[in-house]
């Protein structure tokens, strides 16, 4: 039987030359030994010399695993190591073998490391402990890691924290840095830290960064454990935070949004008549959208375009907003989109004339790309301040069924921004009550540049016209 004696100081590069030395010298795994024997030294002296047999090449992907898992704090893990690397010798893919449960052992023994070590970055606090004999400000932490994450996550410390000393005392393995040196010691035992001035500054921090409203007790203790509250000052406020938070969510909701005063009363003009329905005359109504400045796209738009189509149309087709074409001559779907709906329309017998057609954003929403102008979705926001004139045109021409043309046109009629995917061909009711059949917008059937997923596009689209057409027979 073989000793290998690891230290748990140094663990890394002490398990790899045995390793190697063990694997040269065609050592199986069952006749190994893997510990900390340096407190049996007649264990350890009893080791025989290894003839090294040949070179061993290991592949890459097992060298940076093995990394990673000799830091887990699984007593077998450096026996399990040598057991793969034992079997890869003879069958190299086995790295890539997804079914193996050796290896998938080591993966979630690499994803309980990486955990702990970026637990380690988040959650140690370091306390000030004075001037230290080299003149430079001295701190020290407490932390109790569960893997063994203080030697390959100190690195991460020194880089952040390069210009004061710094000490983490940890039960296992220690990590000392002063004057620009790192180095490790044997474990410590819990040391009485001084309280820190900084710790009501972290206090106050963590107090306003809290959303009550956003509260998930499961997810925020799986983030940060319970195991690491003791060492960190904020959260001493933690339980207080969870028990206060519905009442403060509550009154957040209640209380009205707190505007710089210079600019409160021109937000609130604005916000007041920001989507409210048009109920001025009928012919002034086209009049009115033009000069809508009720959202910033008014800016950058050339013109606004309002809807257009005989005032008893029995079907009313809705799309997204304007494109380029239609901002610069002021009339809807005149370009590439109006085309493509045209000519399918044409072979389910829809006309479009017969038909009113407008959007459910009147501006063109666009970012210049030189001179280039790329469309743009609109957001929620901006349908909403839409709506009050998509919903005065339908009051207007009350039309038996409504095209939604796009995921935009389907939200503001119906007020649900899901997939439209699965809802495309399907007939849903609007907010004031009427029949919206649902259909993708044209401008996608341009996109798609796969022949056959174009016909089918087409196919898919022409069944959700004729649909429309059978709705009005
Ligand atoms: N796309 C639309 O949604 N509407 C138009 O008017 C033109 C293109």
């Amino acid at each position: 039987m073989h000793h290998a004696n690891i230290p748990s100081i140094g663990a890394a590069s002490a398990w790899r030359k045995d390793a190697r030395r063990f694997l040269s010298a065609g050592v199986p795994p069952d006749q190994i030994l893997w510990g900390d024997y340096a407190s049996s030294p007649d264990l350890f002296t009893t080791q025989t010399k290894l003839a090294p047999r040949g070179q061993v090449s290991v592949p890459q992907s097992f060298v940076t695993l093995a990394q990673t898992v000799v830091w887990h704090s699984d007593p077998e893990r450096f026996a399990r190591l040598y057991a793969f690397l034992w079997r890869l010798k003879d069958d190299p893919h086995l790295m890539s073998d997804r079914g193996d449960t050796d290896l998938s052992r080591l993966r979630q023994m690499e994803r309980n490391v990486r955990r702990c070590q970026h637990k380690m970055k988040a959650f140690v606090r370091f306390r000030e402990i004075g001037t230290s004999h080299t003149g430079r400000r001295s701190f020290a932490a407490w932390f109790e890691p569960t893997h063994n994450t203080v030697e390959p996550t100190a690195d991460f410390f020194v880089r952040r924290f390069s210009d004061m000393d710094w000490r983490i005392l940890t039960p296992d393995v220690s990590a000392i840095f002063e004057n620009g040196t790192l180095s490790f010691q044997e474990g410590h035992l819990k040391p009485d830290l001084p309280e820190d001035a900084g710790e009501q500054l972290w206090i106050t921090y963590f107090r306003n960064i809290f959303n009550p409203a956003r509260l998930k007790v499961k997810a925020m203790q799986s983030e940060m454990p319970k195991k690491y509250w003791e060492n960190m000052p904020e959260a001493a406020a933690i339980p207080d935070m969870i028990a206060g938070a519905p009442a403060r969510a509550r009154s957040m909701a209640e209380a009205a949004p707190t505007l710089p005063p210079a600019r409160m009363s021109q937000v609130q003009a604005q916000l007041s008549n920001c989507n409210s329905a048009w109920d001025g005359p009928r012919e002034a109504l086209p009049a009115a959208i033009s000069a809508c400045t009720r959202c910033p796209l008014h800016r950058t738009a050339t013109q606004a375009v309002a809807g257009e189509g005989p005032s008893n149309a029995a079907l009313m087709i809705v799309g997204e907003q304007p494109g380029d074409d239609e901002d610069l001559c002021g009339h809807p779907f005149v370009g590439p989109a109006g085309k493509v709906f045209d000519a399918i329309a044409s072979e389910v017998g829809l006309n479009r004339s017969d038909a009113y057609v407008t959007n459910a954003v009147k501006h063109f929403k666009f970012t210049a790309r030189g001179r280039r102008r790329i469309h743009q979705r609109p957001v929620s926001s901006e349908i909403d301040h839409c709506r009050g004139w998509l919903d005065a045109e339908i009051d207007q021409i009350n039309p038996k069924l409504i095209l939604a043309m796009g995921a935009s046109a389907t939200e503001s009629l119906t007020g649900s921004g899901k997939d439209i995917l699965s809802r495309r061909g399907g007939v849903e009711t609007s907010r004031s009550g009427l029949p919206v059949l649902i259909t993708l917008h044209p401008s996608y059937l341009l996109r798609v540049s796969d022949p056959k997923a174009r016909l089918r596009s087409h196919a898919l689209f022409r069944e959700d016209l004729s649909k429309a057409v059978g709705f009005l027979t």
